[in-house]
């Protein structure tokens, strides 16, 4: 069974999913952009998980529970931050959305959902990162079967118009 992939437009905290990601940094006790809102919407209980894990290198991805919010799990992933797309940022960033989806399966996890990663602070492209995202995923969730959905949640009606155009010619 192909699993399904849809894009919505929201907060990421909001959704009732098995697990949301997070795009965090290698330090993984909190930040900005979708960070810092998934952090302080689960509660200072997931920075005192966080810190048992000790860190995080781009690409890779780690499972903590999700406390007050209504999934169950949040597994941060670090994207890789744009310099010139020459510095390996195409592996790094499907490196985190496999890892993720990998991480996802592990835990039982049916349902997933991802905020786009690297686009924001870090300054990756949006149509390519898009891209990679949407193809990346597909591959990831054939090879890591029980995922079933996966949900790619824009902040912004940009960035959903993108994914939606991307989602529809594949
Ligand atoms: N729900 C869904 N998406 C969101 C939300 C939300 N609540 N808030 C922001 N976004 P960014 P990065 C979108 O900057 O580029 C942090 O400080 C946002 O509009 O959060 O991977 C970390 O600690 C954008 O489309 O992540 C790192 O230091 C997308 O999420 C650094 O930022 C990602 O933007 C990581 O930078």
């Amino acid at each position: 069974m192909s699993t399904i992939l849809r894009a919505i437009q929201g907060d990421i905290t909001t959704l009732t999913v098995d697990a949301i990601v997070n795009a965090a940094n290698s330090s993984l006790l909190g930040g900005g952009g979708v960070d810092g809102a998934i952090h302080r919407a689960a509660g200072p209980e997931l920075v005192h998980e966080c810190r048992l894990l000790g860190g995080c290198r781009t690409g890779q991805a780690k499972l903590t529970k999700a406390y007050r919010l209504p999934a169950k799990y949040i597994i941060h992933t670090v994207g890789p931050v744009w310099r010139s797309g020459t510095n390996g940022e195409p592996e790094l960033l499907a490196a985190c959305y496999r890892n993720s989806v990998e991480q996802a399966s592990r835990s039982g996890a049916v349902t997933l959902a991802f905020p786009s990663i690297s686009t924001g602070i870090y300054g990756y492209p949006i149509e390519l990162a898009a891209k990679l995202a949407v193809s990346t995923v597909r591959a990831a969730a054939e090879e890591f079967s029980v995922v079933e959905e996966v949900i790619f949640c824009c902040f912004s009606q940009a960035d959903l118009v993108i994914y939606k155009g991307i989602l529809e010619q594949t």
